[in-house]
């Protein structure tokens, strides 16, 4: 099935980043949100990202013409007649699924359903709707623009037509998909999740110090952040989420969250977004790990 319009769930760092690479891809895309005030937020991203790109030479068109191709709404039945939908809403199974069910309702039959979901069981989710055969997830990465990869992910009920028609889609977004099936954590956060928290581990037993970790990763082995720098960058509660959903599943302790981890989130030092994590960002030009 073709598919030429595009509806993404929540304009948040996710949300606003899948929109802006779908109108950048040509695709009409409709955002949904609560509140005007959360789209005009994400808009104004997608703006610099828009800008910086156009400035690198990097973008086809003027920004206006994707900006064109972009509109957002607080109205669920604005979403009708799409052909997909990328759900980027908060990572809660219970608000993730009162939105399909809704969604459900009112979405024509024939589009297919889709989570950036980065932990919750895709197959779950799937239970809020009467299409558990076009349902999918696609894990996009933080920060959407730059990060070529996306999950394209397969549950036990997924058609095949369903899987490949979002398989091709995530190719024409300018993605590069990889093919995964619904196991917790898919392939990239099951490898990267016991990475980061065994750097958190490393810290508390006095390996290295936050600096010369994140030094080491980059240097001895050429990642482009070092652990704490990443972990701070995909946020701290993020992390902490993830780590209990995936212990849960596997109950394995390369999953289950070192204390320094869970004490940072408890004092809401969430990492960059909230100004503090295991790096002060109060002043960007001269970063300074916190004395943990
Ligand atoms: N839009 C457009 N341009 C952007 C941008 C955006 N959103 N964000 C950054 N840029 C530009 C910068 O302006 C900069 O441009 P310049 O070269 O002209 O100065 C360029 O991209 C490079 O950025 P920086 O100089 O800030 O830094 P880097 O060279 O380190 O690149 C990075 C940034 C691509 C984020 C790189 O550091 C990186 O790949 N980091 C790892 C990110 C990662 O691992 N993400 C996955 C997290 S896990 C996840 O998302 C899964 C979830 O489930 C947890």
């Amino acid at each position: 099935m073709e598919i030429k319009k595009v509806a993404v769930l929540g304009c948040g760092l996710m949300g606003s980043g899948i929109a802006q690479v779908a109108a950048t891809a040509g695709f009409d895309t409709t955002v949904l949100e609560m509140e005007q005030k959360y789209l005009d937020k994400g808009f104004a991203g997608i703006e610099k990202s828009l800008a910086k790109f156009s400035e690198k030479g990097t973008l086809k068109e003027e920004p206006a013409a994707v900006r064109a191709r972009l509109k957002g709404t607080t109205k669920k039945e604005d979403l009708a007649d799409c052909d997909i939908v990328i759900e980027a809403i908060i990572e809660n199974v219970e608000e993730k699924k009162k939105m399909y069910a809704s969604l459900d309702e009112i979405v024509k039959k024939t589009a297919i359903f889709a989570t950036n979901t980065s932990s919750i069981s895709v197959t779950e989710l799937l239970t809020a709707t009467k299409r558990a055969e076009r349902f999918v997830g696609m894990h996009f990465f933080n920060p959407v623009p730059l990060m070529k990869l996306v999950e394209v992910v397969r549950t036990i009920a997924t058609a095949d037509e369903v899987y490949e028609s979002a398989y091709e889609f995530t190719k024409k977004l300018g993605k590069v998909p990889v093919r995964t099936s619904d196991k917790t954590g898919f392939i990239v956060n099951r490898l990267l999740v016991p990475y980061l928290l065994d750097a958190i581990r490393a810290y508390e037993e006095g390996v290295g110090s936050i600096e010369d970790i994140d030094t080491s990763m980059k240097l001895g082995c050429g990642y482009p952040m070092g652990p704490f720098t990443l972990l701070d960058f995909v946020g701290l509660d993020t992390t902490y989420y993830i780590t209990h959903v995936m212990f849960d599943e596997f109950k394995d302790q390369r999953f289950a969250s070192p204390p320094l981890l869970k004490r940072l989130v408890m004092a809401g030092w969430y990492g960059r977004k909230s100004g503090k994590g295991f790096y002060d960002y109060s002043d960007a030009a001269n970063l300074k790990a916190n004395k943990l």
